[in-house]
């Protein structure tokens, strides 16, 4: 937390006048995993992800000024209070309450939607940390007048955002972004995401990415808890050296539009995750029988058509479907047709998008 720690940033208490932020921020789909972490949301290896365009959180913080010089909040989820929510949210005011001292002279009242519905069981901790900490970062600037050139600002929402979730860090950048030291790339970080548009074919920057949800239950094993049994996983280090050679072959294909590489590496990133579940201890099994029939189903279809047409897998059994934008209307017809049956029709038609919103 040394990079960003800044004591001066306290208000003059007669001066503080109530207000609000917005940020809307889009969830991101990874390509290389991070999975495995250690000291304070530091990924054991790098990871590289395509941010979405529909699915987003949009956020309001509004404040007030509080001489009880402690975090003090609400939280409201889709015009509800939520209570439940609120342990990680205090968490993570604490955690960064020494980036932004002020924190603890204002109440705020932090209003969260999804464009998702909540079931869906697609990941919303991203887009929800990635619009809470663009909030926070704004709010530095309006309290004190400040503003930071663009490319600082969005790492240090980047930086605030990780501490909230890992891959969070990911998701305030348009199109691609990637977190973790990597040698490959000058200006890469453990401490927070970069931007990596520019190291994409164009083909990758309209990658469409349609979620089939097999299942919108909760997961019964946490990705907190799922990072946390890498640390006793013995395939665990030369799982993250794979992480950093597949990282190394993948960057090339991104940027000469290979999509069969591409699309190897997508896969086995996406099996190599659910593999190191089962090889925890205790081991688990997030994909169901329906995550099995679509990725066969998809490599029979690939086989016979030749569409470069490739699945992911977050840590969940719900299949992210990634093909080129010309391929939309055909893919869509063979889902509509082979796959939906899988997941009850319940499909977001996804893509890579353009970052977050003010
Ligand atoms: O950011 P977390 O702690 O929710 O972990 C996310 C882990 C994966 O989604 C499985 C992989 C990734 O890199 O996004």
């Amino acid at each position: 937390m040394q990079r960003y720690q800044n004591p001066s940033l306290i208000l003059e208490s007669a001066n503080i006048k109530e207000g609000k932020v917005h940020w809307t921020c889009p969830s991101n789909i990874a390509l290389i995993k991070y999975w495995g972490k250690h000291g304070l949301q530091l990924p054991k290896n790098p990871s590289i992800s395509f941010t979405l365009d529909n699915a987003v959180t949009t956020t309001s913080v509004s404040y007030v000024a509080s001489n009880d010089n402690r975090i003090s909040f609400d939280f409201i989820f889709n015009n509800s209070r939520r209570d439940d929510f609120k342990p990680k949210i205090q968490t993570f005011l604490e955690r960064i309450s020494v980036i932004f001292p002020f924190l603890k002279q204002l109440h705020l009242t932090i209003e969260s939607t999804n464009s998702f519905p909540h079931s869906t069981g697609i990941a919303s901790s991203a887009s929800s940390m990635g619009a809470l900490a663009l909030c926070l970062c704004t709010l530095e600037e309006k309290l004190f007048g400040t503003s930071m050139p663009k490319n600082e600002f969005y790492r240090k929402a980047s930086y605030i955002a990780r501490v909230g979730s890992g891959s969070a860090s990911r998701s305030v950048y348009p199109v691609a972004a990637l977190w973790g030291e990597f040698a490959d790339i000058k200006d890469s970080s453990d401490e927070y995401a970069i931007p990596v548009q520019d190291l994409l074919h164009p083909v990758f920057q309209s990658f469409q990415d349609h979620i089939l949800i097999v299942s919108a239950e909760e997961k019964s094993v946490s990705s907190t808890i799922g990072h946390a049994l890498m640390d006793g996983n013995i395939y665990a280090d030369s799982r993250y050296q794979q992480a950093k050679s597949r990282l190394h072959f993948l960057m090339p294909a991104l940027k000469s539009g290979d999509l069969e590489t591409f699309g190897k590496i997508l896969e086995d990133e996406a099996l190599t995750l659910h593999a190191l579940m089962m090889t925890s201890n205790p081991s688990y099994l997030l994909m169901r029988s329906g995550t099995l029939s679509i990725i066969e189903k998809l490599r029979t279809f690939r086989m016979s058509t030749n569409i470069p047409a490739y699945f992911t897998l977050d840590a969940g059994p719900n299949v992210h479907l990634l093909f080129p934008e010309n391929y939309t209307e055909i893919m869509s017809d063979f889902i509509q047709n082979e796959l939906s049956q899988y997941c009850n029709g319940n499909i977001i038609n996804d893509k890579v998008g353009l970052g977050p919103k003010v």
